[in-house]
């Protein structure tokens, strides 16, 4: 019989919750999770979310390894990892669930709610007059499964969004950036912006010392993808000098972030423990399953990525 079996591995994501959401879409499903693996000569898929090195040696027979995320940066480039199809997760769930940080990260900062956190632990009773959300203008740097949705609904709720992007985008409400003059214009132009770029070698530290310095002073920034995309050590210079003014980081080049890292000390950083978006195995199963299913047909599974681009 050839290889069939699904090995699903995640220190955060639950096995329960996936063998359950797996086997209402697939029942036939030979379901394993991580050490009790079995024959790995039967294993075709995995299932995975940062597997440890050398993980994916022990299956002579694999076909399909789907990623437990959207981003895939801890995929590519492994040396463990033959040549294999691989896929991200895309999910309804994971995308809302990213819009509604990504909303509340910017609304916090347009309605002067920092403003007022400080103010309540103070006790004193801090007039800021609202300003209207047109006149504040947003960047999203990246406008994919999850930027693009972000953008729409920040645009939606009103506020004058412009996004930044390998290719132009159409989305309504969102003005539309490409390139390095795109990227320096859309720097200079917003007062929030947003990264929701993916990890790529094109896109490790894009943000650096001149791209916070290209900023206006005392701008919001706010990374919710991942932490490599920034330069760690010019944005806590930049927060040192008050050229950020405020941040809300949910990733960061060492994850969890260590006991007594700079970033910990500064009262206008709001530090989230990468939860911005989590996938949601009821809605993101189907998905997997029907990857699944086109696998066994010798077809391509759905949200191929492309180890060459990275994303
Ligand atoms: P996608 O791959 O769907 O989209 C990526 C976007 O970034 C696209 O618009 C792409 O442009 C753009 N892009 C990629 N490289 C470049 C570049 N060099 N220059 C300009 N634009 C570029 O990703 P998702 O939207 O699904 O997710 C984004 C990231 O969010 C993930 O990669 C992951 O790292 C992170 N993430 C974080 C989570 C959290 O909890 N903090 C949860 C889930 C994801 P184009 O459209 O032209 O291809
Ligand atoms: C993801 C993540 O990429 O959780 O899905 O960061």
């Amino acid at each position: 019989m050839s290889a069939d079996a699904l090995v699903f591995y995640s220190p955060v994501d639950s096995a329960a919750g996936w063998q359950e959401a797996m086997a209402a879409e697939l029942p036939d499903l030979d379901f394993r999770v991580d050490p009790e693996v079995g024959n790995p000569e039967e294993v075709a898929y995995v299932l995975a979310w940062l597997p440890p090195k050398g993980f994916f040696s022990r299956f002579p027979n694999l076909k399909l390894v789907t990623n437990l995320g959207a981003g895939v940066d801890a995929l590519v480039n492994r040396d463990d990892l033959a040549p294999v199809k691989f896929s991200r997760l895309s999910d309804p769930g994971m995308v809302a669930m990213m819009t509604s940080y990504v909303v509340f990260a910017v609304t916090r900062y347009a309605r002067d709610m920092h403003i007022f956190e400080r103010a309540t632990r103070r006790g004193e009773w801090e007039y800021v007059h609202p300003r209207p959300l047109a006149d504040i203008k947003v960047a999203v740097l990246g406008l994919g499964e999850l930027g693009g949705p972000a953008a729409r609904t920040l645009a939606l709720m009103g506020f004058t969004v412009t996004g930044w992007s390998r290719s132009p985008k159409q989305i309504p409400g969102v003005a539309s950036e490409t390139g390095a003059d795109g990227l320096e214009r859309v720097l200079a132009g917003n007062e929030i912006i947003v990264s929701l770029l993916p990890l790529t070698p094109q896109s490790r530290h894009l943000i650096g010392a001149r791209e916070f310095a290209l900023m206006p002073k005392g701008v919001k920034f706010i990374n919710a993808s991942r932490g490599a995309v920034v330069d760690e050590a010019a944005m806590i210079a930049a927060l040192r000098s008050g050229q950020i003014g405020e941040a809300t980081l949910d990733v960061f080049e060492t994850e969890p972030l260590p006991a007594g890292h700079p970033l910990w000390s500064f009262d206008n950083v709001l530090i989230t423990p990468h939860m911005a978006s989590i996938t949601v195995p009821g809605l993101a199963a189907r998905d997997v399953a029907e990857s699944i299913r086109r696998v066994r047909q010798g077809l391509a599974p759905l949200h191929e990525v492309d180890p060459a681009r990275g994303y």
